[in-house]
């Protein structure tokens, strides 16, 4: 039996005693023994395929913090790096592949990677990571989305204006539509191997479905979500395996989302909370939306614009406290510390 099940009440709506917290990247560069583990490992990819080290990390944030989840220290990347994209992280520039998807012939040559062996790595750490929070909390499992992913994919690292896969959408829509089809089929074996493995709840991230045009979002990004929606596993060990969409940049389109069949929507912190609630808080939880940079700010003004987004919200259930991205590396950890106890101890309803 959890002994904080207050994560998964929340994003089923069911009533909590409190808003529960978890931030985004919470276990990363910001924390120093983050770091010298990384060192040890030798590389992040390293780090992320050794068990040990991976469980390791991933309930560091939870040693400082009391946290309402732990989420599995991974990475989107994982998956075309197990369609043989060959991933690697070049220093100060973030992720990169060795060989791209750009041309009809790359494009042929894609396939669904068998995910039981190629990310095997991925589900042991779930395993391992269960057995080491003996049920503090729940463990979220996660993955990219297909746009996300092929994002990375086609462009061969990050971008600042998404030029290769844009250009490839307009152009040659049936190319980008194939890439999107094998991408979907290896994130629902993705996520279901976490699930049985023992992830609690899923989140898929969708990072850059916001750079899309209205329209476009719909057929290139959230269709292909909504594919992963309905092939997910969605109660393990006689319990709801909630699902959580978030599409950064995704605020104009919270009705489209939370039609799709997901439990919960992630926030950026560009809406309003309140009104995303009056919009679609009958159909779904919603997760957020603290700005990240926000905690750059002095302890008082982070617990303000805690107050400020519970306020907005509003009483009840259905809200899980979250940043609206990842958190920055260079960020204190005391005042991630002061974010979580403010959350706690305004939101807790005596
Ligand atoms: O949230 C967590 O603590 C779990 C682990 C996690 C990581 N990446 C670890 C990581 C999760 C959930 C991710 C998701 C991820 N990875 C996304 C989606 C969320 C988002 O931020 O939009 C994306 C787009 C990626 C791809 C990625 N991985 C990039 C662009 C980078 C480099 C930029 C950066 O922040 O360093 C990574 C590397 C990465 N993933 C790090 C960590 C802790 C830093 C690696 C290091 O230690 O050097």
């Amino acid at each position: 039996m959890l002994k904080n099940d207050t994560f998964l009440r929340a994003l089923m709506r069911e009533p909590v005693e409190y808003t529960p917290v978890w931030m985004m990247r919470q276990a990363g560069r910001y924390l120093p023994e983050y770091c010298a583990t990384r060192k040890n490992a030798g590389s992040f990819l390293q780090l992320c395929k050794n068990t040990e080290l991976a469980t390791e990390v991933t309930l560091q944030p939870l040693e400082r913090f009391p946290l309402d989840a732990a989420i599995l220290f991974s990475d989107i990347l994982t998956v075309p790096d197990a369609m043989g994209l060959g991933l690697y992280f070049a220093e100060g520039e973030g992720p990169k592949f060795e060989r791209t998807v750009r041309t009809e012939a790359d494009v042929a040559k894609l396939f669904v990677p068998d995910v039981g062996t190629e990310l095997k790595y991925v589900t042991d750490a779930v395993s391992s990571i269960r057995k080491a929070l003996d049920n503090r909390v729940p463990l979220i499992g996660f993955s990219g989305s297909p746009y996300t992913l092929a994002c990375y994919m086609v462009e061969g690292g990050s971008s600042s204006d998404y030029r290769n896969i844009k250009t490839m959408m307009y152009a040659r829509p049936d190319l980008l539509h194939r890439i999107l089809e094998v991408n979907t089929l290896t994130v629902i074996d993705y996520l279901n191997a976490q699930i049985e493995a023992g992830a609690q709840a899923v989140q898929i991230f969708d990072s850059w479905g916001g750079s899309l045009p209205y329209g476009k979002y719909q057929e290139f990004s959230l269709q292909y979500m909504a594919r992963i929606v309905a092939g997910l596993k969605r109660e393990n060990d006689g319990r709801r395996v909630p699902v959580i969409v978030f599409t950064k940049g995704g605020g104009q389109w919270l009705e489209d989302i939370a039609a799709i069949g997901c439990d919960a929507i992630g926030l950026d912190w560009t809406t309003d909370i309140g009104e995303a609630r009056r919009r679609v808080g009958d159909k779904v939880a919603l997760q957020g939306n603290f700005d990240p940079v926000a905690l750059f700010a002095p302890p008082a003004a982070i617990e303000a614009e805690v107050e400020r987004i519970l306020t907005s919200y509003g009483g009840g259930t259905g809200h899980v406290f979250n940043l609206g991205h990842g958190i920055s590396q260079f960020t204190n950890p005391d005042h991630a510390a002061a974010l979580v106890a403010a959350v706690h101890r305004l939101s807790r309803k005596d």
